[in-house]
């Protein structure tokens, strides 16, 4: 077969040695536009799994390359006068210019030619070759000849950067934050040889502009970047070896991921390969990964369709045909482009991480907690993997974790003397270990939650005209005893004609308040949980059947053959709105009368959440109930002083916030539900929920439960792990608002990840607590964690599942 290769960078080289090495009858040519040995850019960063991989591959590459790369186990931190070191990272670097002459020395000698100092213009020059890779880099010009084929998503990222080098010698990975008059500048720094490290700059575009850094020639940006990183760099320069790039030398990442990767131009087929058809930031520093193995897959197919076609899958060097090559082209796409989207979306995160540190975590943060949500930027490094890779160093945030968790406790003592609080508290008092944060103690106003798990709000359609019974006292008894710091009541009414459905409570008359009171009494007196309540009115999405009858489905109209209680009633919402078009009641728009009369229906219900002896209240303005309505432009058209835009929008939800506030306990905290998110072209967007957040933080609200959607059923949202929790981190680091995350939270890892970063202050956890009451005790069986205190009753349980759980990791592990 004859393969040219465009473009001699690592995914190029590589693979025209590698294709050469499966068979040496194979004629590859690699054509390069730099000359021999010539190449610009500073070191590049792998893992050791990847060096794994090409061993495997070709020993010799590999072995050239361990003999020269550095490698490095620790990250430190350098943030406001403070280094923090943690290890266990397992990184190589190798100069991007040794990586590349290792790759070359090693085509020549295994016969591939390589063409130097030649520019190709197209795939159309080499018209005898039977496969065309384009490993032309991140500008390929092959791409864009066939754009409409390949289908490039291209998107430019705001930061700016730009890749230095310095003589000076850094033995960890290092990052170092400064800040000037402007903002927050990033150093991403790492050794690659004996005599030179790396040393990208990065910033936001605006900090960049004010700088005047888009005016400055490369030398000038030099200097500048000496002087913003002196502390460290203490007299040693900074150096550039990108001289002969036009125009700025400062970049924007450009995020690259391509439809189709291959294409046959009528006589041959034409494939992409590394930055080509995809790039990954260098946050996580694996573009040089993705392509070396691009370059593994792409072969291993040939040799794999190889092996099919030498009889019997004998003989594995058969060559594979040209006849082969589309089906080898398409197992290539199909196989590498699920692993390069994984890794692309850890960048995305990384990146997108760098891309608000200045704003949402270098001035909110402790260089502690900085340097935790640093290395967990990717969400790939969760809790417990990073106690594998540094136990010393997680020990000692967790332990600087709860000596906060208790000053913030201990902060206004007298209110609750005899709370325990976690560390020192019950069982606890006996460890030596601090706690996992999930088993911190937190509180608001006088309330001292013994841990950082809410029971969320789960409506269970098991009520009789409002009134919670045996069925409630069952279920929230059940969840108080197991484990979580706040159980919380479903969304209950403000009023008959406020329900989602004849099952849901309400405390719109005091037997509903009587039958909460002994549920709340029950909870106070049998466990060590709080209980909350969370109030609203259904909206436009009440009067509809219990969910296991038709969830959102109408209720039959009112006749004689349907029961009373079970008969549809009139709906009011913001605007007049069908949720389901075609299948649900209209409502009608409120008026003031009926915006008094609900107010005054809150705050009642509020009289009588106080009277029940609820520790905490929730305003209900999420999921498209009634106050929600009003918040997004889906469902608010109105034209009067509560529609327009978001602030006339929000006006009715923070009056009812407001009375609500005031007939609550001033001792006791008040947290408000919103959809940040409505997932809907048009609609509410997690910019809003920051200004949703602060208008309510001004109005008194101690926390913001940071859900999302249910507001209209044109909704696309993205599920996946944790998938809200970024809503509840950039609620409380740029709003300055405590938060509650939720939704697919589900394991004791998720909780101490988002607990730890500082993403959130609580987690509520739903669906896990329908399968087990005891969520919270399980997951601290399950990491091991013994310090949580079980109710009394049921203590003998408490060793034997800790047992069990140990007995798993261990042949886990085994
Ligand atoms: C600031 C920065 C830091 C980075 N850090 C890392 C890191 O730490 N780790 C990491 O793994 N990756 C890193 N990368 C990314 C990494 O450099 C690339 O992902 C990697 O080099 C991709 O390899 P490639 O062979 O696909 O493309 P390239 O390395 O870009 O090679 C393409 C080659 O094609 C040649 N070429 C282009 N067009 C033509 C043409 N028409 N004719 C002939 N020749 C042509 C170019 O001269 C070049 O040599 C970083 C990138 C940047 C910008
Ligand atoms: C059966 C059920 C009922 C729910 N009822 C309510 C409710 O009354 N009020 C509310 O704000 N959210 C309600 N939710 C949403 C949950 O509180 C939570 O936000 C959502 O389920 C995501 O969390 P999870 O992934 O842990 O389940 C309900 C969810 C479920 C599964």
């Amino acid at each position: 077969m004859n393969i040219v290769c465009i473009g001699g960078g690592p995914a190029g080289l590589y693979f025209a040695l590698l294709m050469k090495k499966l068979n040496p009858n194979h004629q590859l040519t690699v054509v390069e536009r730099n000359r021999a040995y010539d190449t610009f850019g500073w070191g590049v960063v792998f893992s050791d799994a990847t060096m794994e991989n090409m061993r495997i591959w070709d020993p010799e590459t590999a072995d050239q390359i361990e003999s020269s790369f550095a490698h490095w186990d620790d990250i430190e931190l350098q943030f406001k006068g403070r280094t923090i070191k943690s290890g266990g990272h397992g990184f190589v670097g190798i100069g991007r210019k040794k990586l590349l002459n290792i790759l070359q020395s090693r085509c020549e000698a295994l016969q591939v030619r390589l063409v130097f100092e030649t520019e190709a213009d197209s795939d159309a020059d080499y018209p005898d070759a039977d496969l065309i890779v384009a490993s032309d880099g991140i500008n390929s010009r092959i791409r864009s000849r066939y754009a409409d084929v390949f289908e490039p998503d291209i998107v430019t990222r705001p930061n700016r950067f730009i890749w230095l080098g310095t003589k000076k010698l850094y033995e960890p990975f290092t990052f170092i934050f400064e800040k000037t008059e402007h903002g927050w500048f990033a150093a991403h720094i790492y050794k690659f040889d004996d005599q030179t490290s790396t040393f990208i700059v990065e910033c936001p575009e605006a900090v960049w502009l004010a700088h005047r850094l888009d005016r400055m020639s490369l030398d000038e940006s030099i200097a500048f970047c000496e002087q913003v990183f002196a502390n460290n760099l203490q007299g040693e320069h900074l150096m550039s070896n990108a001289r002969h790039l036009r125009g700025s030398a400062w970049l924007n990442f450009q995020r690259i991921k391509c439809e189709q990767w291959s294409h046959f131009n009528g006589r041959q087929h034409v494939v992409l390969m590394g930055d080509a058809v995809h790039t990954a930031h260098f946050a996580i520093g694996s573009g040089t990964k993705l392509a070396l193995e691009d370059a593994i897959e792409l072969t291993n197919q040939f040799k794999l369709a190889g092996a099919v076609k030498s009889e019997g899958g004998q003989g594995d060097e058969s060559p594979a045909g040209i006849e082969q090559i589309p089906q080898v082209l398409q197992a290539y796409q199909a196989i590498r482009h699920i692993d390069v989207l994984r890794l692309q979306n850890a960048a995305w995160n990384a990146m997108e991480w760098f891309e608000v540190c200045g704003e949402r975590y270098c001035d909110q943060l402790e260089p502690e907690q900085f340097m935790y949500s640093m290395l967990t930027r990717s969400q790939r490094i969760s809790h417990e993997n990073l106690r594998l890779r540094d136990k010393g160093w997680l020990e000692g945030f967790e332990r600087w974790f709860a000596q906060r968790a208790r000053a913030q406790v201990l902060s206004q003592t007298q209110a609750q003397p005899d709370a325990k609080i976690g560390v020192g508290a019950g069982e606890g008092a006996k460890e030596k270990s601090p706690p996992p944060p999930m088993f911190t103690p937190y509180k608001q106003r006088s309330v001292v939650l013994k841990n950082r798990v809410v029971v969320s709000p789960m409506a269970q359609y098991s009520a009789h005209d409002g009134v919670p019974g045996d069925f409630h006292l069952v279920h929230l008894g059940a969840r108080a005893m197991g484990g979580a710091g706040l159980v919380f009541v479903e969304m209950t009414c403000t009023s008959a004609d406020g329900r989602i459905t004849p099952g849901c409570p309400g405390l719109y008359n005091d037997t509903q308040r009587e039958a909460f009171k002994r549920i709340v009494d029950w909870v106070h007196s049998h466990s060590d949980a709080k209980i909350a309540i969370q109030i609203g009115h259904a909206g436009a999405k009440g009067s509809t059947r219990r969910a296991w009858d038709g969830i959102d489905q109408p209720l039959q109209a009112p006749q004689p053959a349907v029961p009373e209680g079970e008969q549809a009633w009139p709906l009011i919402s913001a605007s007049p709105q069908q949720y389901l078009k075609g299948v649900s009641d209209w409502s009608r728009e409120m008026n003031r009368d009926d915006m008094d009369r609900v107010l005054q229906d809150f705050v009642a219900a509020t009289h009588r959440a106080a009277q029940a002896g609820f520790d905490w209240l929730e305003l209900h303005c999420a999921h498209g109930y009634l106050l929600s309505s009003f918040i997004s432009p889906l469902t608010n058209q109105r034209t009067d002083d509560y529609g327009g835009l978001l602030a006339n929008r929000l006006r009715y939800p923070l009056r009812v916030f407001a009375a609500v506030r005031a007939a609550w306990p001033q001792a006791l905290p008040m947290s408000v539900r919103i959809s940040a998110h409505d997932w809907v072209e048009g609609g509410i967007t997690p910019d809003d929920a920051v200004n949703i957040a602060r208008a309510f933080k001004a109005a008194g609200a101690d926390m913001i439960d940071c859900s999302s959607g249910q507001v209209s059923k044109e909704e696309q949202p993205v599920y996946g792990r944790m998938f809200q929790t970024p809503f509840a981190d950039r609620i409380r680091n740029e709003a300055g608002i405590a938060t509650i995350a939720v939704g697919a939270i589900s394991e004791a890892d998720h909780v101490n990840s988002i607990i730890s970063a500082g993403r959130a202050d609580l987690c509520a956890v739903a669906r896990p607590h329908l399968a087990n009451p005891a969520w919270t005790l399980t997951e601290a069986a399950k990491i091991g964690y013994k310090g949580v205190v079980w109710p009394a009753p049921y203590r003998a349980g408490k060793p034997q599942m800790e047992t069990l759980f140990e007995r798993e990791r261990a042949a886990r592990e085994a």
